[in-house]
């Protein structure tokens, strides 16, 4: 079991642990409530009895859960501070207080043997009975579970919580408080045992059922009321100016930018010139199955770009699809903020028959893609995609052989089906012994990728295009890509076959050999590949050392709950989701970092927009190997990455989590410059739907 897969097996046991240590301990605080108002001897020995196996089992959940949590905890602080600051006294606090008064006192009334069945309970055995020291320790932990448990999983809470925690603390003593004085004054009435009618008692639990059922009805409409979008958000307004900068008259000032005006300077006739356009298309997979799909240019991929660095380039983007809008995003291109082609940020979506010129200069060099950015999920599962790579001002080597190797799932009717481009099979190629072999790998999906390249040894290149520094050979590792994110792979071909396999499709992937026959068996077992220890190092324009001007935390979590009226399970960033979750701020040339805290239930791969990141560390521990520069940073659970970039490119930008179906239940956020206005909305009265 790796790392990963422990605290997220851990983070299930404790929502369990906890859910179950809740409904013990309000039996037990029900049962210790009604004991004193048994009426005869032997009820009470029975009840008390009854007692301390609820008892026992809830000591044994919480066990559970000390333990869920101190895991959790030695992934690292983050992990578990909540737990334990705000949870952790509530549970224990008044626990100990159930060993030391309750349970004694319980143990005694359960020894009482009573040959008589009808034996009445006495005065002085009734007030033993009803004693705030027997009751209100099993009462006060239930009290304290419900938070503990509602904490854990409804409704996580990220730091700062200090509000939280005394709010939380607060409301369990003044609960406790009252629960005192009722223990109190039901003490002193025992006298005349309350001993209702079955038809009152019924009367009375089901009154309660519905005033509850009301409660949590009216909460949920609430909560579904409130999570629909507005029909037009202003993108530009999603931001507090931030502490410490001059505040107020946003986007009033005289210097304020217009996304609009953030585009390549240079005047006349591009370098190069490119026609995209998006269409409805039958597409034949390798297997001969059919689908309905879009794609740019009638092609999936679409059209490769080729570049090189310094050119300008020129894209007509003409939108001839039946019904749905458009737009190009040059994914892990750092283009000016205009040319982004996020639709209700840096452009309004193109509609059936319209067009779009895209015109930047190629700045980085690497394997980059494209595509669209309306309706993310929609547009990139059915094909809208495509290779962008930039080569050096020299050109590519044309002795390469340069093959773009993009893992993509189909949408088919009995679920997804993993493929290579249209490569629903084992996809064979001819390749000479002795040729250079450079495989551009992405990740079109919203799942990672695990993979292997067996029958040679290799060399990592690039990681999200970028070069990595003196890569040393490699063989028997396995490789991972987070959604959007790239690997370059070169190695010299041999005299035998090679073969790229995801792991979780043995029978598919790319093999490569003299004659395009042979065979290779994959191994899916090998140590993963550690991009923070591979290469060597080499200067970097800031570092881990560096002074940033601004820090960012970001807590991933999860709780159910509403996103645009629908119900569904939320993927949160400091414990909300779009358009909620804070923009990160920063003014031009600032240096900032991020640190990412990934609690949730499954990785993140975090897209940041036109800049390229520095990995900084990694778990705590700083990248020793080439430095690694990213676009899309798959954070793992129960992992802490910090990473830092240079604000060179100013803008509004999007900051999203790569697995779409995330970023589609509002796992996005922005980066914005400070002054930079748009006059595009996103919404449903609006063309534009970025995610
Ligand atoms: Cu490839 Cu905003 O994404
Ligand atoms: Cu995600």
């Amino acid at each position: 079991m790796s790392a990963s897969e422990l605290f997220e097996a851990t983070l299930n046991y404790d929502g369990m642990f906890g859910f179950v240590l809740l409904v013990f301990l309000a039996i037990a605080g029900y049962n210790a409530g009604r004991l004193a108002s048994r009426n005869t001897r032997r009820g009470i020995a029975r009840a008390a009895r009854r007692g301390l196996v609820y008892l026992g089992i809830a000591g044994l959940f919480l066990l559970g859960r000390l333990a869920t949590i101190g895991i959790m905890a030695s992934y690292g602080w983050e992990f578990a501070a909540d737990r334990i600051v705000i949870s952790v006294p509530l549970l224990l606090l008044p626990f100990g207080a159930i060993l030391v008064l309750t349970v004694p006192r319980l143990l005694r009334l359960a020894r009482i043997r009573e040959p008589d069945r009808t034996a009445r309970v006495d005065d002085s055995l009734r007030d033993r009975a009803a004693a705030p020291r027997l009751v209100l320790p099993v009462q006060a932990a239930a009290l304290g579970a419900l938070p503990a448990c509602y904490l854990g999983y409804l409704q996580p809470v990220t730091p700062p919580f200090a509000d939280t925690a005394v709010l939380t603390h607060l409301g369990w003593l003044a609960g406790t408080g009252l629960l005192l004085l009722r223990q109190r004054r039901r003490r002193a009435r025992i006298e005349v045992p309350a001993r209702r009618g079955t038809g009152q008692r019924v009367l009375r639990v089901s009154a309660t059922a519905i005033a509850a059922c009301l409660l949590v009805s009216g909460w949920v409409v609430r909560s579904a009321e409130q999570s629909v979008l507005p029909a037009q958000l202003d993108m530009a307004g999603q931001h507090e100016p931030p502490a410490g900068h001059a505040a107020g008259q946003h986007g009033l000032g005289a210097d304020t930018v217009d996304v609009d005006s953030l585009t390549d300077p240079s005047k006349g006739p591009p370098d190069r010139r490119f026609t995209l356009v998006a269409q409805n298309s039958r597409i034949e997979l390798s297997s001969g199955r059919v689908v309905e799909g879009k794609t740019f240019n009638g092609q999936v991929p679409g059209p490769r770009i080729t570049v090189r660095r310094g050119e300008l380039v020129e894209v007509t983007l003409r939108n001839r699809l039946r019904e749905s809008n458009v737009t190009v995003h040059w994914h892990g291109l750092d283009v000016p903020n205009a040319m982004d082609g996020v639709p209700g940020v840096t452009q309004d979506a193109v509609p059936p028959g319209g067009e779009f010129v895209y015109r930047f200069r190629a700045t980085n060099i690497g394997t980059h893609w494209y595509h669209s950015h309306q309706q993310s999920w929609e547009s990139i599962a059915s094909g809208l995609y495509g290779a962008f790579v930039i080569a050096p001002p020299r050109g590519l080597d044309p002795a390469v052989q340069d093959l773009f190797v993009p893992f993509h799932s189909w949408q088919l009717d009995g679920g997804p089906l993993r493929a290579i481009g249209t490569a629903d099979r084992l996809d064979r190629r001819r390749v000479e012994p002795g040729t250079p072999v450079r495989l551009r790998v992405l990740d079109t999906d919203s799942l990672p990728r695990k993979f292997v390249l067996d029958g040679t040894s290799f060399r990592v290149t690039a990681l999200d295009g970028m070069p990595v520094h003196e890569p040393t050979e490699l063989s028997g590792r396995r490789l991972e890509l987070g959604g959007g994110g790239r690997i370059d792979l070169e190695f010299m071909m041999p005299d035998h076959p090679v073969r790229l396999t995801d792991v979780l499709d043995l029978s598919g992937g790319l093999l490569l050999s003299p004659d395009g026959s042979g065979e290779v068996t994959p191994r899916p077992d090998q140590p993963d590949f550690d991009l923070t220890s591979y290469g060597t190092p080499k200067d970097t324009p800031f570092g881990p050392e560096s002074n940033f001007d601004r820090t960012f935390t970001q807590t991933f979590d999860n709780k159910p709950g509403f996103y645009n009226g629908q119900f569904t399970f939320l993927w949160t960033v400091n414990g909300e989701v779009f358009p909620d979750i804070p923009s990160i701020v920063a003014a031009e040339d600032e240096l900032i970092k991020v640190r990412f805290v990934n609690r949730s239930h499954f990785s993140h791969p975090m897209h940041l927009h036109g800049h390229k990141v520095l990995v900084l560390s990694r778990n705590g521990k700083p990248v020793s190997g080439s430095p690694v520069w990213l676009d899309t940073v798959n954070v793992d659970v129960g992992e802490t990455w910090e990473i830092a970039f240079h604000a060179n490119n100013i803008g509004l930008w999007m900051d999203h989590c790569h697995n779409l179906l995330h970023s589609k239940v509002g796992m996005m956020l922005h980066l914005v410059y400070e002054n930079v206005t748009s006059r595009y909305q996103i919404g449903s009265a609006t063309p534009n739907h970025p995610s």
